[in-house]
């Protein structure tokens, strides 16, 4: 275990806002994190639990405990039915992860290749890209959970997932993620229906390999590495409107880009809003909307979360003004 007050975090958040917290311990196994729980009496209010830090807008100074889990083990089982069950430590990194498993031929995750952070923050905000969402190959999920001060394992119902959307992310910091468990196979079907992996399925020999290489190429093609230009990946999720809204909003701006959802609600394309708008590739101060991908906020120099949030207000209002459409920040804003 390690701690350190008055901990400079502002490389442990791939925004880089420049950011200080009370106290930043990290913890190595599940007895550590126990210890840690009682010996604090920690409080959800009171810790940010932080993974990759790669969804979050810091503020420049954390009163709280952050605490981070960096557990690392990955174990394999196989089911009756072939598939392998894969129990996936909190502390590894998501990339690194799908790279071993496409190295190993197994297919599930090569969707989700490339996007930054941690295993435990996956489950989160239920990371998903180009047709897939952790959601669909996720079992279940072992927590710490910090009121009860137990160990718990919830399964994928319990977990409450939806887009970009999780029992985790509704209760900030209550359920500390241990583990998580993935059913992969080397068998099942791709996932190649979004527009630009269609072309792929031409392809009868295509492998794992494959589907992840395109993939890396589609996101570097548009998103910025956080490492050269720090984001948080898309920072507003794609709104999602009445049947209604969305049929009027087709009359009015006829090329809008629209997914019917089940159950008849119709998602937007948020990129494509902030696009028409003008915003993209607009530079305001030290941040900016990306000139590649208008949905995502970059961070040219020294932002501060101040900064981050005047700038994505300007951009709400102008697209609640035009499209009459509410535009809801992704990452997770950390006031205090
Ligand atoms: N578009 C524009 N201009 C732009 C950006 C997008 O016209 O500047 C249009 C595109 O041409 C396309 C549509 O908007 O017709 C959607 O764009 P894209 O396919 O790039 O995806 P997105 O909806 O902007 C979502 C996820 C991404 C994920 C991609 C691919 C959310 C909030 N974002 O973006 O996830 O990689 O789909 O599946 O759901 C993230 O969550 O951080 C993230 C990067």
């Amino acid at each position: 275990m390690e701690l350190l007050e008055q901990a400079d975090i502002s490389m442990i958040n791939t925004l880089a806002l420049p950011s200080k917290a009370r106290l930043l311990i990290d913890t190595y196994t599940v007895e550590e994190l126990t210890e840690v729980s009682k010996k604090y009496s920690l409080l959800a209010e009171d810790i940010l639990i932080l993974g990759g830090g790669s969804n979050l807008v810091l503020p420049a100074f954390l009163d709280r405990i952050v605490i981070r889990y960096l557990g690392q083990s990955i174990r394999y089982q196989e089911t009756d039915t072939g598939e392998l069950l894969v129990s996936v430590d909190a502390g590894v990194v998501w990339d690194e992860l799908v790279n071993k498993l496409v190295n190993k031929g197994l297919r599930g995750i090569e969707n989700l290749s490339l996007i930054p952070g941690t295993v435990g923050a996956a489950p989160v905000q239920n990371i998903g890209a180009y047709g897939v969402e952790l959601a669909d190959v996720l079992e279940s999920v072992e927590v710490f959970n910090i009121e009860k001060q137990i160990t718990e394992i919830l399964s994928k119902k319990q977990c409450e997932f939806s887009y970009r959307d999780s029992l985790f992310k509704q209760n900030p910091n209550k359920y500390f993620i241990l583990n998580v468990c993935l059913k992969v196979s080397a068998k099942r079907d791709f996932s190649l229906s979004y527009g630009e992996l269609q072309s792929l399925n031409r392809n009868s020999d295509l492998s794992v390999h494959q589907v992840r290489e395109k993939v890396i190429s589609l996101r570097q093609a548009k998103l910025p590495d956080p490492k050269k230009l720090p984001n948080t990946g898309s920072f507003f999720k794609n709104p999602v409107v009445t049947a209604e809204q969305a049929i009027k909003l087709k009359a009015k701006f006829p090329e809008i880009v629209a997914y019917p959802q089940a159950g008849g609600r119709v998602k937007l394309a948020a990129g494509w809003m902030i696009d028409q708008s003008g915003w993209k590739g607009v530079r305001s101060g030290n941040v900016g909307m990306h000139s590649k991908q208008a949905l995502v906020l970059v961070n040219y120099a020294h932002a501060t979360q101040i900064e981050v949030l005047s700038f994505a207000a300007k951009i709400q209002s102008s697209i609640l003004e035009k499209f009459n459409v509410v535009l809801e920040i992704e990452p997770v804003v950390i006031k205090t």
